[in-house]
């Protein structure tokens, strides 16, 4: 495989010096772009995009495309591991995902099989090794999984959740039955992600979208010592080079001292934390990738660019920033104002790095 020829990221992750900040943004393959919704009406539906290893590569690749990104993530969805476990993963459209069958009971759990990853989610894993051959060494590739504690909400309530009632219900009247779900997905999600080292993600990042609804001892309990078991579990060199771990927990920002001790490489900030005091609780443990909230994007473009200048302030000097917003875009966001977002990154950040 080849060299790459744009290793800022990977750089940035493992607080090695850069020319500028790297950037990419979360979920930057997806329906604000007029070629992803073209190549999602190819494919049929969401779940046939992701199940076509070479639409998939399609649809990761537009933003590169487009835009000067320092990544690329592979194009997938964190709800495969619960389809694969036999749950059925629907989307009804303005509805967002749906299964067919929950894991709400003890019996229900207790049958759930861990999935085999070149097997039920060798899909994946060819979309893997498709946009890593594709990519032809430009940039890195980024694999996902979501978080045990994530993944559950869904498997439980059935589909997203405005207040997680019967997951919390479970966690606190019957905690060993949701322990039990836990720990398969937690052993699940450990399998995946190897999985997708191996077929050629440079760097992996785990989605905790809902860690942030938990008090703290019930973060401690039901999301991060998950997270921790499979930073525990995971390849962290392959091929004589590091694959950073990044844990992104929405709402995390009072616990960054724990989420560092699990000896994760990066943490993802959503835009409620600020980057200066971050930096200075764990900054010398874990590089940083964040901030900017997406509702930015629908600002005129000179308010974007103050608002990358203010972020790239708030980190300051030196390495171990990655930039990025503090969630996915918006499906209405502007591609033009996505594409000035990015070009002020880099021309912004370059003071940052002499
Ligand atoms: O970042 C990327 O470009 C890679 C692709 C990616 C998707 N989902 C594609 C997607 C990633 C990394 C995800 C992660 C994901 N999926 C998370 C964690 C990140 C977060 O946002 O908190 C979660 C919670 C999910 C579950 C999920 N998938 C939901 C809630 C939805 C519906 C969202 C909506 O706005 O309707 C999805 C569907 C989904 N996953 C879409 C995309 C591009 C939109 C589906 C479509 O094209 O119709």
């Amino acid at each position: 495989m080849s060299e790459l020829k744009n290793d800022r990221y990977l750089r940035a992750l493992l607080r090695q010096p850069v020319d500028v900040t790297p950037v990419w943004m979360m979920r930057q393959a997806g329906r604000y772009l007029p070629e992803y919704r073209a190549t999602r009406a190819e494919a049929g539906d969401f779940m046939s995009l992701c199940k076509n290893p070479e639409l998939a590569c399609e649809v990761t690749l537009q933003p590169l495309r487009r835009y000067e990104l320092d990544a690329a993530i592979l194009f997938s969805d964190i709800l495969t591991i619960p389809d694969a476990m036999g749950l059925g993963l629907y989307f009804e459209t303005g509805e967002g995902p749906r299964f067919k069958k929950l894991a709400d009971n003890k019996e229900a759990i207790e049958a759930l099989p861990i999935p085999d990853p070149e097997q039920e989610l060798g899909y994946v894993m060819d979309a893997v090794r498709t946009i890593r051959r594709e990519l032809k060494g430009e940039v890195p590739l980024i694999g996902f999984s979501g978080s045990p504690w994530t993944l559950a909400t869904y498997m439980v309530e059935g589909g997203s959740s405005k207040d997680f009632a019967k997951t919390k219900k479970m966690a606190f009247a019957e905690p060993q039955m949701l322990h039990m779900l836990l720990d398969k997905l937690a052993d699940s999600v450990i399998l995946y992600l190897n999985a997708q080292i191996k077929a050629g993600a440079q760097a992996v990042q785990i989605f905790d979208s809902w860690g942030g609804v938990l008090s703290g001892p019930a973060y401690e309990e039901f999301s991060l010592r998950y997270m921790h078991k499979i930073v525990d579990g995971l390849i962290r060199t392959y091929e004589g080079k590091k694959v950073p771990v990044v844990l992104f927990t929405k709402g995390g920002g009072q616990w960054l001292e724990a989420i560092a001790d699990t000896g994760c490489d990066a943490l993802g900030l959503d835009w409620t934390t600020n980057m200066h005091e971050a930096r200075q609780r764990v900054g010398h443990k874990v590089a940083l990738q964040g901030n900017m909230d997406p509702s930015m994007l629908y600002a005129p473009v000179p308010r974007i660019e103050e608002e990358v200048e203010r972020i790239l302030g708030e980190f300051g000097h030196g390495e171990g920033h990655v930039f990025n917003l503090g969630h996915g875009i918006h499906q209405f966001a502007d591609p033009e104002h996505a594409g000035a977002f990015i070009k002020a990154v880099h021309a912004q950040s370059a003071k940052y790095h002499k």
